[in-house]
């Protein structure tokens, strides 16, 4: 945990930002994998976290606005928890160290909440995304679980993404050294990537990296010799010498902070000259990103910047063709990469994503694309300093989706398809590195940059062998 101040700022921020009435923000449960014995990990939501820092299932806090209180919600554990879970500090002392003198039995909230309600006055809730949570409201505040979501406080909802978006030095400080162990994530895959490995045995041990060092991984690994399949989670492939594997992974730290990285590279170390010609544009891609961070450029503009690089770069190889501005406006780049450039990063991988992706990722006026690729688009507003946000271009050759657009001549005066159709069995890469917004521009965040470069890549998957 940071200490108090950090968490006593964050909530009086908050509150200063609510109107009236009272927040209600509720930590997350244990979660029933087969039986209700044998739990998923815990994992507590984000937010709780953010403004009450409490890592343990069912806490509950509300902030009252009117009263300028503060109160966490929960029970102590008994004498048959310890003998099962060992000895807890109480509540008590846990949410002291969290600048919070108020504790109160977790049934208390129900009076809590009827009282407020019985006095007409508001009450703020994130949506929540978790059954137990949308019952829990339901419970509490007589709204139907599945209405829960659309009551949701949207003055709440932008308090916190307003605040959670900019991330304090405390973050910034913690982020950069937990990518230390993506690094040797990442440099593992690599060192492990020779043939007659199976994928999962590379995918087993990054995962084992991240909970060697007390956390977990942020989002599924995503590892795979089919990286055109952008969240391939199968991993079962036997490698050989010359496949492209994809690598797409983070840690999470015991604090809950994410990383998230992608890197693609030939299995035995040695780029064949089509590879080579994809990656460098890429790596050139993600370079060029990396370049036109910073605050005031809006993040969809960078996103269409990637796009044009793209598309200019496989016209170099023969494989698009025309104007690249008329091309992209088209989206005639959405062939080769049908994805979003990148998204906030913090507490979630995804930050925030559970608040509304519109509401993280664009401005009010700014209206979401429904053009096919930039639709997915997630992160297109004007940068501030103080976020963190990923740079993740990729060029992917997706069989189905050539077929598709062969089929229906989707921007065919911009596509050769005949070349396309010789890299059908290409695969995909993706190079994603995570940036800071400084007050002049953006920063890749880590002591050391995971390695990238043609030269730098061959040489740590030969340093395995
Ligand atoms: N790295 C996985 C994703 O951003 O979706
Ligand atoms: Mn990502």
């Amino acid at each position: 945990m940071f200490n108090k101040e950090v968490y006593q700022k964050r909530r009086s921020e908050l509150s200063k930002s609510i109107n009236n009435g009272i927040i209600l923000l509720l930590g997350n449960v244990d979660s029933p994998m087969n039986y209700p014995g044998n739990i998923y990990e815990f994992r507590q939501d984000s937010t709780f976290l953010y403004f009450f820092g409490l890592d343990h299932p069912g806490y509950a806090a509300i902030i009252d606005i009117d009263e300028n209180e503060n109160y966490i919600f929960g029970d102590d554990i008994d004498i048959d928890d310890i003998i099962w879970m060992g000895p807890q500090p109480s509540i008590k002392d846990k949410a002291s160290e969290i600048g919070v003198d108020k504790v109160k039995p977790f049934k208390n909230l129900f009076d809590y909440i009827k009282s407020a309600q019985n006095n007409g006055r508001k009450i703020h809730f994130l949506p929540p995304y978790r059954p137990e949570n949308k019952l829990l409201l339901q419970d509490l505040t007589g709204i139907k679980a599945n209405e829960t979501k659309a009551n949701a406080s949207l003055e709440l909802i932008k308090a916190v993404v307003k605040l959670r978006s900019i991330k304090g030095s405390e973050e910034i400080d913690h982020i950069e050294k937990i990518m230390d162990i993506g690094y040797e994530m990442h440099t593992t895959s690599m060192k492990m990537a020779h043939e007659g490995i199976y994928e999962r045995e590379i995918a087993g041990t990054i995962e084992g990296i991240a909970l060697k060092y007390g956390g977990r991984i942020s989002f599924p690994v995503i590892l795979s010799r089919r990286g055109e399949t952008l969240h391939n989670h199968d991993h079962s492939n036997l490698l050989k010498n010359g496949d492209l594997l994809l690598t797409d992974a983070g840690f999470e730290s015991s604090m809950h902070y994410a990383t998230d990285n992608t890197r693609t590279f030939p299995v035995g170390g040695k780029f064949s000259q089509k590879q080579r010609e994809i990656y460098e544009i890429v790596l050139a891609t993600n370079n060029a990103v990396h370049k036109a961070v910073k605050p005031g450029i809006f993040y969809k503009d960078v996103h269409t910047l990637a796009a044009k690089t793209i598309f200019d770069g496989l016209k170099n190889l023969g494989l698009t063709r025309g104007n690249t501005d008329e091309a992209v406006a088209a989206g005639a780049h959405a062939l080769f990469m049908p994805h979003g450039l990148g998204h906030m990063m913090g507490l979630d991988v995804h930050d925030m994503e559970d608040l509304g992706e519109n509401i993280v990722g664009y401005e009010d006026n700014q209206k979401r694309s429904e053009q096919f690729g930039t639709a997915y688009l997630r992160l297109a507003r004007e940068l501030k300093p103080g976020f963190v946000l990923t740079d993740e271009p990729g060029i992917y050759f997706i069989p189905a989706l050539i077929d598709k657009w062969i089929n229906e001549k989707i921007n065919n005066q911009y596509i050769n398809f005949e070349k396309v159709n010789q890299y059908r069995d290409f695969g995909g890469i993706r190079l994603e590195d995570d940036i800071l917004v400084t007050t002049d521009g953006g920063r890749n965040l880590g002591r050391r940059r995971i390695p990238i470069t043609i030269d730098e890549v061959e040489e740590m998957i030969r340093s395995g062998k």
